[in-house]
């Protein structure tokens, strides 16, 4: 997998707190979008903190 599929076309509301980190999925491929699953683990891409 060289290219990222798309996850999705509409905006997703995630409730965050202050001070914890988020792992958000850069290869598309994630089910709990917009956070990392582990998915990309056979593809270059890995999630952006
Ligand atoms: S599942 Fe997409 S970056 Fe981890």
């Amino acid at each position: 997998m060289t290219k990222p599929i798309r996850a999705g076309d509409s905006p997703i509301r995630v409730e965050v707190e202050a001070g914890k980190s988020y792992f958000w999925c850069t290869c598309g491929q994630s089910s709990k979008q917009p956070f990392c699953d582990g998915s990309h683990k056979e593809t270059s891409f890995s999630p952006m903190k």
